[in-house]
């Protein structure tokens, strides 16, 4: 486990880096709040976009896994797969609920698919050019997560805000704590290995941006 020391440091870094985050995506708050409230609005919709968020979820647990088996695999990371795995239980739990029947990960249920898929594995290709050979497989795990969380604690604080003002009974403030924890996690491990740079961490969330916009593009045309 890290020292308090690293989590400080990070955290410090953080609190700038997620209002820079913020700033940054400013303008596709209303879009996406826009969204939202039309999926929220309408079941049938709703439940396939929660079966594709537990898409993810599940994509983000079976990278950690195929990439984090080394015989050094350590209490964080073990319990940052266990969580992901988790988010994708509720997400199917959920999203079952509000369809009212089984749901599996095809195309007829699920939102824009193809680009919830793209999003992620453009990402990551991404990652693996700029950090290079060189670098270990556990930064491009660390960054990967790290970026990733920056999304879906912005993503998930806004889809919760929705449903709280559409009085829905859907709740993801365990989710959003724990998204939360992972942000600071990657953080302090990054800062403990020397690995935080924060240009690298710059150009990576310019490249989520783009990928994330046009995400948002494919789920607006699926779900006009
Ligand atoms: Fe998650
Ligand atoms: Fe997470």
């Amino acid at each position: 486990m890290l020292q308090s020391a690293e989590h400080e440091v990070a955290r410090s870094w953080l609190d700038g880096a997620l209002a820079g985050f913020a700033a940054d995506n400013e303008d596709l708050v209303r879009p996406t709040c826009a969204l939202l409230a039309s999926i929220v609005a309408a079941p049938a919709r709703h439940a396939r976009m929660i079966n594709t968020l537990s898409l993810l979820e599940h994509m983000g647990s079976h990278k950690i896994m195929a990439t984090q088996h080394s015989v050094g695999i350590d209490q964080a990371t073990l319990k940052h797969v266990a969580e992901e795995a988790n988010h994708a239980y509720f997400m199917k739990r959920q999203a079952e609920k509000t369809a009212e029947r089984p749901l599996e990960y095809i195309a007829q249920d699920l939102l824009a698919p193809a680009a919830a898929r793209m999003y992620f594995q453009r990402l990551e290709t991404a990652m693996v050019r700029t950090l290079g050979a060189r670098r270990s497989g556990r930064a491009v795990y660390l960054y990967m997560s790290m970026i990733v969380e920056f999304r879906a604690l912005w993503f998930y604080g806004l889809y919760q805000q929705t449903l709280q003002h559409a009085r829905h009974a859907l709740s993801l403030k365990r989710i959003l704590g724990e998204e939360q924890a992972h942000l600071d996690d990657m953080a302090a491990r990054l800062e403990a290995t020397g690995e935080l740079d924060e240009a690298r961490v710059t150009a990576f969330l310019g490249t989520e941006r783009a990928l994330f916009a046009r995400l948002l593009g494919a789920l607006e045309r699926a779900s006009a």
